[in-house]
């Protein structure tokens, strides 16, 4: 089980293979992501909600994503392992530079940065440095407060076409990889159609090349309502072993996302 390499996600792309994603925080869960053979992992913000307890992602600081990248790092020998940049550590790019760095210091391979816009100059200013940057549009949990919610981006056609054109400029500026949230499903296969580098969807239909889903959401433990997107994979994988495995299973084979995950 060599590490997973950036040139072998896009070879994966190319060929076809779908790729797998899951957030983790600590090294314990890692061992058993790692082992399920999954492609990358993502040390996300979302740790600020379903592990720090708080109702957005705005209150995760870089020692927070940090200290998770190390405890996540030490339980990986397989999978790629990308860090969340939090809310604001992407706003100018010295800080970017500065918070990626320590990233990669405590064993990440690439930052995934929300949004386009001016966050276009801060993409090319790590890639240009050697950090490799996965891109993610679409719903951005840390606009929480411009968008009063989380709910479904890109439905009418001007957003639509907005999404597509931030798209093609986040791989223009760089970017190995873009996730897509809560797009619908034909949208999201547009913007892969429209791209080279993986895509990888969460809430975002089976025409991505890859899926990504929050941890204690894909075991079943979720606080509050479930959204459309999440698959319970516990429920019938039996451990959490068997769970993860199944999540593998079912994206490689295209079973999961089903339409019923997806927005139309
Ligand atoms: O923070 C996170 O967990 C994420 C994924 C849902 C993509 O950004
Ligand atoms: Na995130």
């Amino acid at each position: 089980t060599s590490p997973v390499t950036l040139p072998q996600l896009m070879q994966a792309r190319r060929d076809g293979r779908r790729l797998t994603m899951l957030t983790c925080y600590d090294a314990g869960f890692a061992r058993a992501i790692d082992a399920a053979g999954v492609d990358t992992v993502l040390v996300g913000d979302s740790l600020g909600m379903v592990v720090q307890g708080h109702g957005s992602t705005l209150p995760v600081t870089v020692a927070d994503i940090e200290y998770h990248v190390s405890c996540v790092a030490r339980g990986l020998q397989h999978a790629l392992l990308l860090a969340d940049m939090p809310f604001q550590s992407d706003a100018t790019q010295a800080a970017a530079l500065d918070a990626a760095t320590r990233f990669l210091r405590a064993g990440a391979a690439m930052v995934k940065i929300e949004g386009a816009g001016f966050k276009l100059d801060v993409i090319r200013a790590l890639v240009e440095r050697e950090i490799p940057v996965c891109a993610h549009l679409g719903l951005t949990p840390q606009s929480v407060l411009r968008l009063g919610g989380y709910r479904v981006q890109g439905r009418d056609e001007e957003a639509a076409a907005r999404m597509l054109d931030d798209a093609r400029a986040v791989e223009a500026a760089g970017a190995s990889m873009l996730v897509l949230e809560c797009v619908p499903s034909p949208l999201a296969a547009r913007i892969t159609h429209a791209l080279t580098i993986p895509t990888i969807g969460i809430g975002a239909g089976p025409g991505c090349d890859g899926q990504v889903l929050v941890l204690h959401d894909m075991l079943g433990l979720r606080h509050g309502r479930r959204p459309r997107f999440v698959k319970d994979f516990l429920a019938d994988g039996g451990s959490i072993q068997g769970a993860i495995e199944a999540f593998v299973r079912e994206v490689r084979d295209g079973t999961f996302p089903a339409a019923e995950h997806g927005y139309a």
